[in-house]
């Protein structure tokens, strides 16, 4: 597909990778809607997107919440007049060891039944919600080609700490490559996307001291770009021979 002919909604578009997204595809011409939780952040994003090769349209939408991704969906169709692109990028982490006995308490400290529900509802349920609304959306229109890209993480392949978000990252490749199979004669393709450490504001937001530690451990020695992994996304949308795949695009972190 044309990045020109793209109608794509990109989810949790109003900050990091997919504010990136957004104002990258309206750039290259492709016309983009895109969600988030936070008005004032919305806001900042159309505004940024202004004189921009294609129009941006925002709205306000939580992915974990049913009601709100069926009316999403038809928001965006109408708004963009059409929808052919969707991609799950809205993310949040909520990290903790399984189990854990304090060092000096000696309590037997968990994560919590909430901790692990919040992360998969956002990271798992959203994306779901999304791609089966969407799909639905381009059954009942005929229309095709139709392409979902979702970001999992490099911790798809499990992180000590993040039980409940590698299981997410991980259930989304699962799920490209089973809606692959089960959509490609409708004419839908799926990719995934597993980036490393991105410099968007959840690494802005880490201590220097613990920041350059983790670097250290990535083989290319730095934090990729979110424009870095729009080259994947692009990539992804652009190619109508790839399906039901993952592109690590993680500096090396996992080879
Ligand atoms: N930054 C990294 O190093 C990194 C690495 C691997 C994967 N990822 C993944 O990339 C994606 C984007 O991450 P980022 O670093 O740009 O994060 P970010 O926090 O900068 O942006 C995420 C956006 O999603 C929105 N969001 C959160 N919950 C939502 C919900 N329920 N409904 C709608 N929007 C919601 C947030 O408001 C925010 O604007 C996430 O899925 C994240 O897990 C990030």
């Amino acid at each position: 597909m044309n990045i020109t002919d793209s109608r794509a909604l990109v989810t949790g578009g109003a900050s990091g990778m997919g504010r990136a997204f957004t104002l990258s595809l309206a750039r290259d011409g492709a016309t983009v809607a895109f969600c988030d939780l936070n008005d004032a952040a919305i806001a900042e994003t159309l505004a940024a997107a202004e004189g921009l090769a294609g129009k941006v349209y925002g709205f306000k939408a939580n992915v974990a919440v049913e009601s709100e991704v069926v009316e999403l969906i038809a928001k965006a169709r109408d708004a963009m007049g059409g929808l052919n692109v969707l991609v799950n990028n809205a993310g949040i982490f909520r990290d903790g060891l399984l189990v854990r006995k304090d060092k000096t308490s000696g309590e037997i400290k968990s994560m919590s039944l909430a901790q692990w529900q919040q992360v998969i509802d956002v990271d798992l349920t959203g994306p779901f919600l999304c791609t089966r609304e969407f799909a639905a959306h381009c059954l009942a229109t005929d229309t095709r080609p139709g392409v979902v890209v979702a970001i999992s993480s490099v911790s798809r392949h499990g992180n000590a700490g993040q039980g409940n978000y590698s299981a997410a990252k991980a259930g989304l490749i699962a799920d490209t490559k089973l809606w692959a199979l089960e959509l490609a004669r409708a004419g839908l393709r799926f990719g995934a996307i597993a980036p490393g450490f991105i410099d968007t504001p959840i690494l802005q937001g880490m201590r220097p001291d613990v920041l350059a530690g983790v670097l250290k451990t990535v083989p290319l020695g730095r934090a990729g770009a979110p424009e870095e992994i729009y080259l994947a996304l692009k990539f992804i949308i652009e190619c109508d021979y790839f399906t039901g795949r993952c592109i690590d695009v993680d500096g090396g972190l996992v080879i």
